[in-house]
């Protein structure tokens, strides 16, 4: 096996070069892992492909493999900088997989005011007090041009409520919020609640700050979990101990992916909705909602990337990228919908009119029996 050998974050953009450094741990943000000695020969044909099982692994890696003069090398890299480890380079996958595997633990956001957050500008779209300047700042130009956003925000805020009760009163009881934002009443088991008095709660969410703010105020019994987890590695998320302590995976369950998977890039947020969709119980429903690209003006999507900058990607997914989403799960009535006209709890001359240039879709869908590999 190749020793991998830690060098600086100054020579990352030699991942094809030479420059190597001697050592062999991975102790610091910003480390990087190259190769250090010279990889053995390509692996043996009749050996099974390992690159699949690492990608499917380490979501939070673009890995893929290389031939350099007749040596395989494995070459991966973080999609975003906040990882602690950013690329590593090995011949061997087996310490491929020793290297990535401490990065799955570390994804949270870190708190911090100079950038600005999701989650707090969110918190800002909805009228609320938990924002900082950065956020305001990002927020600003976009609000500015497109002030229907924080409509729109605060109509899909009412979506959830609306779905995780109508989901309520189809049986369920237990429920998984990802990407679960900062503390707005109803909470999701506030709603849940007014329909099943004994429901379960997991928040999940990758921001230290949603997180502090989730144990303080949203943890308020025994039934309520608080996960820190990236939605990109559902596995890990649904092994978490905090999660199992309050959801049975053997029974059915909501998942909500409530206005967060236009921030995930497109291949990871695909690859963990069909993830989340295989994993679950039958009987089990799925509560999405998201900004599409259809009918949308593209002007809108350009301001929120560059609001967003740095902190995360905006996809702007097209309505039939959103309806697949739900692939083999039922779609309850009305279908996938304008996020204002799912189910809609007041007289239609009270919900919001629908903006001519920004869609924000809404689907609840339940998963049949005999769908996805799930076991009991
Ligand atoms: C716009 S807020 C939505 C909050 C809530 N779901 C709602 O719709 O009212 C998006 C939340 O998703 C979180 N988030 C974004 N990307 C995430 C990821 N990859 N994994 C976990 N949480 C994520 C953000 O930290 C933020 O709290």
């Amino acid at each position: 096996m190749s020793r991998a050998t830690p060098v600086t974050a100054a020579s990352q953009a030699s991942v094809d070069g030479p420059a190597r450094t001697p050592g062999t741990h991975l102790a610091r943000r910003d480390t990087i892992t190259h190769e250090a000695d010279p990889s053995p020969p390509a692996t043996a044909l009749s050996e099974p492909d390992p690159l699949p099982g690492l990608q499917a692994e380490f979501p939070a890696f673009r890995i893929w493999r290389e031939d350099v003069s007749g040596r395989v090398r494995y070459v991966a890299c973080g999609r975003n900088l906040g990882l602690p480890v950013h690329t590593v380079v090995t011949c061997d996958p087996d310490e491929l997989r020793s290297a990535l595997a401490p990065v799955r633990q570390v994804t949270t956001v870190p708190r911090g005011s100079e950038a600005p957050s999701i989650a707090r500008m969110y918190d800002l779209l909805l009228g609320g007090k938990e924002h900082y300047a950065a956020d305001r700042a990002a927020a600003g130009p976009v609000l500015e041009r497109f002030p229907e956003v924080a409509q729109i925000a605060q109509a899909n805020r009412a979506f959830q409520a609306r779905a995780v009760r109508y989901v309520a009163e189809q049986g369920i009881s237990q429920f998984i919020d990802l990407g679960s934002g900062l503390p707005v009443s109803p909470s999701t088991h506030e709603s849940a609640r007014e329909v099943v008095p004994h429901a379960r709660v997991a928040y999940v969410d990758r921001d230290e700050i949603v997180l502090a703010h989730a144990r303080a105020r949203l943890a308020v019994d025994e039934q309520i979990a608080v996960v820190a987890a990236d939605i990109s590695d559902p596995a890990l998320i649904l092994a978490d101990p905090a999660l199992t302590s309050v959801i049975d995976l053997a029974k059915p369950v909501a998942v909500l992916l409530v206005s967060v998977l236009h921030f995930l890039p497109a291949d990871l947020a695909d690859a963990a909705v069909a993830a989340l969709r295989d994993a679950v119980a039958p009987g089990s429903y799925l509560v999405i909602s998201a900004g599409t690209s259809t009918g949308t003006d593209p002007d809108l999507i350009r301001s929120l990337q560059a609001a967003y900058g740095g902190t995360a990607p905006v996809t702007g997914r097209t309505e039939a990228e959103i309806g697949a989403w739900f692939a083999g799960f039922a779609l309850a009535a009305p279908g996938l919908t304008e996020v204002q006209a799912w189910r809609p709890d007041r007289p239609a001359h009270l919900v919001l009119p629908l903006s001519a240039r920004a869609r924000f879709l809404a689907g609840v869908a339940c998963k049949a029996a005999g769908i996805g590999s799930w076991l009991p």
